[in-house]
């Protein structure tokens, strides 16, 4: 069982996506700190293939949402979006309108190298580093995947050899949102071999609370 106490468990435990930011001015110094965090990291042979860019520009916000809208306009109103997916987007008020590119202070961008090996999985572990320093800072952040990532990597000049992996708001919340249910050990981890409970768990023991 997790020490609730301890501190990454209870970094994780508070941390939550936030979609909703005022506008008021944060740190420099705390996005930097959380991203030396991202840097130390595990990648593949130690490729180091993430870089980031901290956006602050209103301008180049302004055209980061341009462009991010206009494709979650058509992934919205695609038909071949599956309708638990539809109604889950629904039910979180989830829409085409991003507004957070706007109205939070920093975006992080994350780029990884394509040439490097593991670079997707390398770098969204460096993302989770990351997550967490925000959180320990009292920063709230987004891992937001744009519906056409080459267009907003185009608008930030990002080179052909990186993929864009998520743009970041990092802000205060506006508001207060509730936290996403978990699935609990019970549900999620096996002893020895898959489907084998650890002792004492049978399913639904461990609820998220
Ligand atoms: C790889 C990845 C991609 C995600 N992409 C988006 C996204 O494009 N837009 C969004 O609003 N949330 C996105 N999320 C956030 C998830 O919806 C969120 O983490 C999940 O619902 C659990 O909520 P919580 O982070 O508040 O606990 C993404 C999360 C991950 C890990």
């Amino acid at each position: 069982m997790a020490e609730k106490g301890s501190c990454v468990y209870s970094l994780a435990r508070n941390r939550r996506s936030i979609r909703e930011y005022s506008r008021d001015p944060i740190s420099i110094s705390d996005v930097l700190y959380a991203v030396s965090a991202a840097l130390e990291a595990p990648s593949g042979a130690n490729k180091q293939p993430w870089r980031f860019i901290i956006i602050v520009d209103s301008e180049t916000k302004k055209e980061l949402r341009r462009v991010c809208e206009e494709w979650e306009r058509r992934f919205h109103q695609g038909r071949g979006l599956p309708k638990w997916f539809r109604e889950w987007l629904r039910e979180r008020g989830i829409t085409w309108e991003k507004r957070f590119l706007t109205d939070a202070p920093v975006l992080l961008a994350v780029a990884a190298n394509k040439k490097a090996p593991y670079a997707r999985e390398s770098t969204w572990l460096a993302i989770g580093y990351l997550l967490l320093a925000l959180e320990e800072r009292g920063l709230a952040s987004l891992t937001y995947t744009p519906a056409n990532p080459r267009a907003a990597a185009r608008v930030l000049g990002i080179p052909d050899d990186y993929t864009l992996e998520a743009l970041i708001p990092v802000g205060k919340p506006r508001g207060v949102k509730e936290k996403e249910p978990r699935l609990g050990l019970a549900e999620t981890v096996y002893l020895n071999k898959w489907g084998s409970p650890l002792p004492g768990r049978e399913p639904g023991m461990t609820k998220a609370t």
